[in-house]
């Protein structure tokens, strides 16, 4: 490679790098007008949409039989993977929240459980649905303290097959690039969690459309583990 390449590949990255921030960052903080007003099929979900194409290519790729969900909110991204798993003609999803809503989606692959996602309680429901299933997906979407998340991430991430993904959603928080005075997050328990685990990896090819709230966030499980 030339010198005068050697010197520009790296400014040329950072100037694409910096632009992707500035739009996260427009995109992010317009929350009124963008990821707070994203429906799927008429139910809200607070997504970016380049994510859920990702989730729809992963869930497609995967053929999961569960897909566990924690953080249900409106029921938006538990409505949208239930319509993947319809395309393909497999897959249930479980999702998890504190909070219960009546105006919830029905829909004959959706569970709901009430409950913390860290629950003892929950999670012996969740293993038990796990134990009877293959390949498993885990979405992490609910309380995004690094301390939650990281007790997520050691609660969860035997549930997920080997090959499958363990997506660990808004790890954008805390300065990465948006809302830099969160305090400690999702990226943070993300490198938390790997230094733990040699058995996941970030598949940075999950972030091929530049725009994605989960920076460093789609973790696949290493084949034959
Ligand atoms: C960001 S919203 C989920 C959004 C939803 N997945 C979507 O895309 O539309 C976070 C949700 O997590 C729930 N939550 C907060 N702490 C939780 C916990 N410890 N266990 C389960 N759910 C929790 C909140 O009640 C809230 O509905």
């Amino acid at each position: 490679m030339s010198r005068v390449r050697r010197i520009a590949e790296p400014v040329e990255r950072r100037l694409m790098e910096r632009r992707v921030a500035a739009f996260h960052r427009l995109y992010f903080e317009a929350h009124g007008r963008t990821w707070k007003n994203t429906q799927w099929l008429g139910v809200r979900a607070y997504k970016n949409p380049l994510d859920l194409w990702i989730y729809q290519e992963l869930v497609c790729a995967v053929k999961p039989q569960l897909i566990v969900e924690t953080g249900t909110a409106w029921g938006g991204s538990a409505l949208f993977l239930a319509t993947v798993c319809d395309a393909i003609g497999s897959g249930e999803i479980m999702t998890i929240d504190t909070v219960v809503r009546s105006d919830r989606p029905r829909h004959d692959r959706i569970t709901y459980v009430e409950g913390s996602s860290t629950a003892p309680e929950t999670l012996e429901l969740v293993v038990r649905h796990a134990d009877r299933a293959a390949p498993v997906m885990v979405f992490l979407d609910s309380d995004h303290s690094r301390d939650h998340v990281l007790e997520e991430l050691r609660a969860y991430a035997d549930v997920v097959t080997p090959g499958s993904y363990l997506v660990v959603e808004d790890t954008n928080l805390n300065g990465h690039p948006v809302e830099s005075g969160f305090g400690p997050g999702p990226m943070e328990a993300v490198h938390a969690f790997l230094a733990e685990r040699q058995d996941f990896a970030v598949d940075i090819d999950q972030e091929k459309f530049f725009l994605t709230f989960n920076p460093s966030g789609y973790l696949r499980r290493a084949s034959g583990q």
